[in-house]
């Protein structure tokens, strides 16, 4: 998705401003010319980069600057105050970069620097196949060409769209409020100047790790020296009968977000089974398409699991708002022609169905090549497989978690795209152990949930501020230890929160 520009407001910072006029770690935002500023100070040293992240557009002088970086209050994508790097996902391109000078006490923004070139060349020129376009396998095929691979990369996609936007695919886009050229993570170039060979409708079928070559399903072969696995999750089906009919979806790729959209507006009524984020956020998304929209779930609040009982009773709340209607404690026992048959034997009319009950990863191919598996593709701090230069990344893969010291497996956009960096670092000889804190948002109507780190359980649950005035942040402690944190408008908060689950006391 493209961010949109901020048009030049606040100060003039480039004819000068005292340099008390920024606090030692603080931010201001203004102006050089027609260009929209961040000015940071750390120390005595001012930075001037972009004031706009280049993920969707959020406003960075309102983020937290961490060393020499700033994150994004949106979507906690991390830029380099130095060079304007987007060095941490959701964001992949940089911001822009200004030579400051301090001059009769001011501090000024001058010219803009050229680009950050990629860093020399890196690593052995061998061959690294990612198998996988999604968000784990762009971020990882990037990430080697920003880090200077000189090498040959291959990603084979099973998909038949060049990486995209996935989460958007149940949000904006499906709402009908995001044209097409949000969608692409880069434009078709992208992978020709990069020297990507991208191979879409390119399933790959097996993997001898021994002879170290994949098999794909049209028969052809590739060798590799290094391979990532990001094959990410597959949506799972409901085992009713009806489910197999035309007008029953899933939501996994672009192309079921686009049939799901030609189904609308051909529909009147819908019933999504399974109130999960991405069955709410379709719920959503289908009432701003104007259609009577039913919810089926067999929890008592939706999402309570995830985020509690009272953000649970909140979001039901916002949905109910917006005219969604809920079908709690039930199943869906049949599909038939226009029906949906509960297990208390009521009938939904419906016209389309979209079901959204969760996903399991795509670890048949590891199981096949004899990889280490556990509820996922077993890795270690490096991403590596029980394989050597065999790495997984993203909704596949189980990691150590560096502040739980549980294995995880989580499916979140921003970890998949960190995942899919950490690997090409790695493969490159690198030593990078991931231990990010895991963030995901969603979005529910004009409510965005921000998330850091992860509870599956938690002893207690602390909220400060309130959920329904829309403005609180919830920590989840267990044995005394913030594991988690929500948030609905205190994004500051949360990245203070994030920083500290960084270096735990
Ligand atoms: C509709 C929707 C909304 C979402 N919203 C959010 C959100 O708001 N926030 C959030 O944090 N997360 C969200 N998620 C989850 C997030 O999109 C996933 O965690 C993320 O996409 C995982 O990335 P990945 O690279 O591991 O897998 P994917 O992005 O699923 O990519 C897997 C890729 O592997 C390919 N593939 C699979 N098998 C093979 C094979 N054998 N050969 C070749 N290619 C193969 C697939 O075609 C695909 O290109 C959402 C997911 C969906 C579906
Ligand atoms: S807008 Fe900055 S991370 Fe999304």
């Amino acid at each position: 998705m493209s961010a949109e520009q901020s048009k030049p407001k606040g100060i003039d910072l480039a004819s000068g401003v005292s340099p008390d006029a920024v606090s030692d770690g603080g931010m201001i935002s203004g102006h050089a010319g027609e260009d929209a500023v961040l000015l940071a100070r750390r120390g005595d040293e001012f930075f001037a980069i972009g004031a706009t992240c280049s993920h969707y557009g959020g406003p960075l002088a309102e983020g937290l600057m961490v060393g020499d970086t700033v994150r994004c209050p949106w979507h906690h994508a991390r830029f380099s105050l130095r060079t304007g790097e987007a060095i941490g996902p959701p964001a992949f391109n940089p911001v822009s970069c200004w030579r400051i000078e301090r001059r009769d006490n001011k501090v000024f923004v001058r010219e803009k620097l050229a680009p950050a070139k990629a860093r020399g060349a890196a690593g052995k020129a061998e061959r690294v196949v990612i198998i996988g376009g999604g968000g784990a396998g762009f971020a990882a095929a990037e990430m080697l060409r920003r880090e200077g691979f000189a090498g040959d990369v291959t990603v084979f996609s099973a998909d038949d769209a060049a990486p995209y936007d996935r989460p958007n695919c149940s949000k904006d886009y499906l709402a009908g409020n995001a044209p097409e050229d949000w969608m692409p993570l880069r434009p078709p170039d992208f992978y020709r100047d990069q020297s990507i060979s991208l191979e879409l409708r390119s399933a790959v079928t097996d993997i001898d790790v021994k002879a170290r070559h994949v098999t794909l399903r049209d028969g052809r072969s590739a060798p590799f020296d290094k391979l990532l696995l990001a094959t990410g999750a597959e949506p799972i089906r409901l085992d009713i009968p009806g489910a197999d009919q035309p007008h029953v979806h899933v939501l996994r790729s672009l192309a079921d977000s686009r049939a799901i959209i030609a189904a609308a507006s051909q529909a009147r009524r819908a019933v999504v089974i399974g109130a999960s984020f991405i069955g709410l956020e379709v719920a959503a998304s289908l009432r701003a398409r104007g259609m009577e929209v039913h919810v089926v779930a067999p929890e008592s609040r939706p999402l309570e699991r995830i985020l509690g009982r009272d953000f649970g009773d909140f979001i039901r709340g916002i949905h109910e708002e917006h005219g969604v209607i809920f079908h709690l404690e039930q199943t869906a026992t049949a599909i038939n022609g226009g029906t949906v048959t509960l297990k208390n034997r009521a009938t939904l009319p419906t016209d389309l169905v979209v079901v959204g009950v969760g996903v399991r990863p795509r670890i048949e191919l590891a199981e096949r090549a004899g990889l280490k598996i556990d509820r996922g593709i077993a890795v270690n701090q490096y991403l590596e497989t029980s394989a050597p230069g065999i790495y997984a990344a993203g909704d596949v893969a189980r990691w150590p978690d560096s502040l739980t010291g549980e294995d995880l497996r989580i499916e979140h956009w921003v970890v998949a795209e960190r995942q899919g960096q950490a690997a090409a670092r790695n493969m490159l000889g690198q030593g990078y152990r991931f231990s990010d804190v895991p963030f995901f948002w969603s979005q529910h109507y004009d409510v965005p949930i921000n998330y850091v780190g992860h509870a599956d359980r938690w002893d207690d649950l602390i909220i400060d501020g309130d959920i329904k005035s829309r403005d609180c942040l919830a920590r989840y402690r267990r044995n005394g230890k913030v594991v988690a944190a929500a948030s609905i408008f205190r994004d500051l908060e949360s990245l203070k929160q994030e920083v500290a689950m960084e270096h735990p006391a």
